[in-house]
């Protein structure tokens, strides 16, 4: 679909929309994104999960880009159908196609995290990657996702914080907005208080090497790091199961 045939809530969402820059998004297809930084944060996340995850029907993985993370997703999650929904209809063209590389079923879809067309309840799995530090109303998308979420479902969420997002070569080669950024406890804080469980032991901070003032080169050759905030931060956060309180 073009933006052209855009629905009217669909323009508006589109025009409070900042579009990634060209490198931005030519950085999300290079071998350093797929290897280092969506991998990673899926073979993390399985790890952080442990046994803790039942069979999954629905995962819709929300900011799906051109759909890369699918075959990553099907093979740790086993999913019976992916949905994945991109505000960016460009990307989403070449999700469609990427969806045809899995084996489950594939729906890709244009659409704003503020508005998805999607039941309640109606979502095990939601993987949402990278995409809220992008969100000028992160409560409003979190609140959205949580409206779609099945209780007991879960929500995978990784972010990068502001220690990251702040360093002068991000700030000159992507696009963010720049007023909302946060620290990994407060992106914590803020989908606990959306109504989110997260135990701390379902919590990853760190300071990878792509994420690092010098890209990690003052490590390799031995010398401490002096940089302490953590950069990135992914997190297990459950919606509560119908009549539990979870406290
Ligand atoms: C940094 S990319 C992350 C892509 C993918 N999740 C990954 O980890 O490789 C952020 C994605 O979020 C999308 N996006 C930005 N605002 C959005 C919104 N309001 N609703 C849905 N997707 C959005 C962008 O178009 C982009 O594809």
């Amino acid at each position: 679909m073009t933006s052209m045939h855009l629905i009217p809530e669909k323009q508006a969402a589109e025009q409070e929309w900042v579009r990634e820059s060209r490198f931005g998004q030519w950085f999300q297809t290079t071998n350093i994104w797929y290897d280092y930084v969506l991998s990673e944060a899926i073979f993390d996340f399985k790890q952080l999960l442990g046994k803790n995850v039942s069979g999954t029907r629905q995962l819709l993985d929300i900011g799906c880009h051109q759909g890369l993370a699918f075959q990553l997703l099907e093979e740790h999650f086993a999913p019976k159908t992916i949905i994945g929904v991109d505000i960016d209809g460009e990307q989403i063209n070449l999700a469609i196609e990427a969806g045809t590389r899995c084996q489950c079923q594939v729906k890709c879809e244009q659409g704003t995290v503020y508005k998805l067309d999607l039941p309640d309840n109606s979502i095990d799995l939601i993987f949402c990657h990278q995409l809220l530090h992008h969100l000028s109303a992160q409560t409003r998308g979190l609140d959205e996702l949580y409206r779609v979420l099945a209780p007991g479902g879960v929500l995978l969420l990784g972010e990068s914080c502001r220690s990251f997002l702040d360093l002068f070569w991000v700030r000159l080669l992507f696009r963010h907005p720049k007023q909302i950024q946060k620290t990994a406890h407060e992106f914590v804080e803020l989908v606990k208080s959306r109504g989110f469980h997260i135990s701390d032991e379902e919590i990853k901070s760190s300071i990878p090497w792509w994420s690092q003032k010098d890209l990690g080169v003052t490590e390799k050759i031995g010398w401490p790091r002096k940089q302490q905030e953590p950069t990135e931060v992914l997190m297990v956060a459950r919606k509560p199961k119908l009549g539990c309180s979870g406290d």
